[in-house]
């Protein structure tokens, strides 16, 4: 899909053939008075796609920003942009994140009503549409809708904060995600969020995660080219 609004940079799937990974920055702890600038200081340092979390105090405990802060980053932004939308019945708003020019718009199995439905309203919209499980639901609970999603995003925290301890539950999860894909013939990336670190990412790109997503070992170091850089190289030996 070639709706103009959508990122005009390199897609998710160009650079996926690339290089195999793409890791993506959480702006979660990122200086939310100079946004743009964020925006432009992680498109330096390398980032080829950024991930927003969205959350609304119900699902999960905190509350930080909706489709206002989302259209302000897609319009900084060159990059492609995730949003990952951890609100109750989502079914509705996500629409919205599709038109704002999400390239990748990543909804919790647990909290929809009309899965396939809204899946498909998603790509048709022109984005790719995500199922997120957090750490206590199954991969089973995703299986039904393998065919209708273009990726799986493995919580690898409790979905709500940013800076907490990797649960290595995840790997698990990220290679049963493989076989099943390997086997149906599916095509849907695989996604992991949550406590990525130089000391969890090997683990997670070897077990076969494509979208890694990176907070606070990206935003909370002095240098972010330096973080990121140091990422990469990690996630591109452990294959
Ligand atoms: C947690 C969010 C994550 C978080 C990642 O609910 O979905 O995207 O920002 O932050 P780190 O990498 O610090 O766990
Ligand atoms: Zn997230």
């Amino acid at each position: 899909m070639s709706d103009p609004i959508h990122s005009p940079s390199p897609s998710i799937e160009s650079e996926l053939s690339k290089h195999g990974h793409i890791i993506l920055p959480a702006l979660l702890l990122c200086d939310f008075g100079h946004l743009d600038n964020e925006v432009k200081k992680l498109e330096t340092a390398g980032a080829k796609a950024v991930h927003l979390d969205v959350m609304d105090g119900v699902f999960v405990p905190q509350l930080t920003y909706g489709l206002v802060v989302v259209e302000a980053v897609r319009r900084a932004a060159s990059v492609p942009i995730e949003v990952h939308m951890m609100v109750e019945r989502p079914d509705d708003s996500a629409i919205q994140y599709a038109k704002a020019g999400a390239d990748i718009v990543t909804l919790h199995v647990e909290g929809l009503d009309k899965t396939k439905e809204t899946l498909t309203a998603i790509e048709a919209a022109g984005s790719q549409a995500h199922l997120a499980i957090s750490p206590n639901t199954p991969v089973s609970r995703v299986e039904p809708f393998l065919d209708s999603c273009s990726g799986v995003l493995v919580m690898s925290v409790e979905p709500g904060f940013g800076g907490q301890a990797f649960q290595p539950l995840a790997i698990e999860k990220i290679r049963r995600l493989e076989e099943i894909r390997a086997s149906k013939g599916y095509d849907f990336r695989i996604g992991v969020d949550g406590g990525i670190s130089t000391k969890t990412i090997s683990s997670v790109a070897q077990a076969g995660a494509e979208l890694i997503v990176a907070g606070s070992a990206i935003l909370k170091q002095a240098n972010y080219a330096d973080a990121l850089g140091e990422l990469e190289t990690l996630a591109r030996k452990s294959k």
